[in-house]
């Protein structure tokens, strides 16, 4: 088995497409709350065979709530049709710009840039335009300026409203490509920077003057390219290092610094601090070197590298001690000195629940609020049997203070198999509202508040 059976219990898709309008809320939903919340994830169109399902493979299902004027107009959930997807429900494929015949399901975030809607995913596949009501528009290429795929993780400059990103394919030899969209939904530039193989680089750190790049020991292996697993495995003669280039580098210039092996998906944040530049990562000891889907390779803990530019050397330090994953900031600050974070919080004990057959190793359980001034967290949980899913940051208004907002995320409660869209006093983790939808949302990935 590949390190888990990830179609049990909330792991499991949905078979059905809902268009839902009338929906019960508790509490009230704040009025300024005028957009969409949307979250991807993956959610295989056809039963997968458990041996051989690896989550990150999955076609992805992107699950939306839209709020306005203190309601929730609509619940709609929708699979992202590549051609598989179509052809699995009987549909007629969206043709469009693929990338080297990598038609994927883009199934791990979904972002808004230039009044469009989008799935997104790494390794080489292209995005997919979605409508504001998540039907497929086509993969997309935006405007024929992509040279080749895109990301899960493209960060928005919160000064210029641009999308920076890094992107992988293992195609591309070792080279990675850092991209900048503008607010027209165009690329305006890339960079081909050199790295030491085929990483996979799942997410990137942005600073007001500086690119992050993670070179990380897991890296393309071919031999799994045949059995339709995820083909990346821990390589430990693979160095470990983080790359730091001026954003307006040519990419010969990237600075190159050793940490101690580990893997990291998720940054929280970024920023510079005269010579240095302070890098808060949620570090995995080791990523598919035992456990082909991951999560039996140890806790992931918040940890901040501090990189003295300088020196040349990297300081480790662990901020939190909280297994956790899906951290998430106030994006206003993306790039700039931020002192909250919010995070999943994980288990690793499944005796009794779902999954103690299952061979998971790990599953969401709470929702941990760091401030990284005071040195402190807090933990809010839902209830016994509930798995809350990323949850996003919505500031109240544009001049709102760093935690002063409501926070966005799916929890499901496995005694009534459905889940709730949660709104949450980002400063307290109280409950605002809940919107409670009469479905499940599976476990996912990524999310985005796409205000209207
Ligand atoms: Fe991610």
């Amino acid at each position: 088995m590949a390190g888990g059976n990830y179609t049990q219990g909330n792991f499991a898709p949905v078979r059905d497409e809902l268009t839902i309008t009338e929906l019960e809320v508790t509490g009230t939903l704040p009025a300024q709350l005028d957009g969409r919340y949307l979250r991807n994830g993956p959610n295989p169109v056809d039963d997968p065979d458990p041996a051989n399902y690896h989550l990150f493979m999955g076609t992805g299902m992107v699950h939306g709530v839209r709020l306005r004027d203190g309601r929730a107009e609509w619940y709609r959930n929708r699979w992202v049709r590549s051609a598989e997807v179509a052809a699995a429900l009987g549909e007629s494929p969206r043709p469009g710009p693929v990338h080297a015949g990598m038609d994927f399901s883009a199934n791990t975030h979904v972002v808004g840039q230039g009044g469009r809607t989008f799935a997104i995913v790494e390794a080489g596949s292209r995005p997919y335009e979605l409508t504001d009501e998540l039907d497929t528009v086509g993969p997309c290429d935006f405007d024929g300026t992509l040279p080749g795929g895109y990301t899960a993780h493209p960060k928005r400059d919160p000064l210029t409203g641009e999308l920076h990103a890094v992107s992988y394919w293992w195609g591309w030899g070792n080279k990675v490509q850092y991209s900048v969209i503008g607010t027209d939904a165009r690329v305006r530039r890339t960079v081909d920077v050199e790295v030491a193989g085929s990483p996979m680089m799942h997410d990137f750190s942005l600073t007001e003057s500086h690119v992050v790049l993670y070179d990380l020991p897991v890296t393309f292996d071919g031999d799994k390219v045949a059995s339709g697993t995820l083909p990346y495995t821990w390589n430990p003669d693979y160095p470990c290092r983080v790359g730091v280039m001026a954003r307006e580098g040519d990419g010969s210039d990237v600075r190159w610094f050793e940490v101690e092996p580990c893997y990291v998906y998720h940054p929280l944040n970024a920023y510079d601090d005269g010579d240095r530049v302070v890098l808060d990562v949620v570090r995995h000891p080791r990523m598919f070197a035992t456990d082909h889907n991951g999560p039996n390779e140890g806790a992931s803990l918040l940890h901040r590298w501090t990189v003295d530019l300088v020196g040349g050397k990297v300081v480790e330090e662990l901020l939190d001690d909280h297994n956790q994953e899906f951290p998430r900031i106030d994006e206003r600050l993306v790039g700039r000195r931020h002192r909250y974070g919010y995070s999943v919080g994980l288990v690793d004990d499944m005796s009794g629940g779902p999954y103690a057959d299952a061979g998971v190793g790990i599953v969401s359980s709470s929702l941990v609020r760091h401030d990284l001034v005071a040195g402190r967290s807090q933990v809010r949980t839902f209830g016994p049997g509930t798995e809350p899913s990323e949850f996003v940051f919505v500031p109240d208004g544009p001049d709102a203070a760093e935690a002063e907002g409501v926070l966005l995320g799916y929890v499901y409660d496995s005694a009534v198999d459905r889940s709730d869209l949660m709104v949450l006093d980002a400063a307290t983790l109280d409950t605002v509202a809940a919107v409670h939808l009469p479905a499940r949302v599976p476990q996912g990935f990524h999310g985005s508040w796409i205000a209207n």
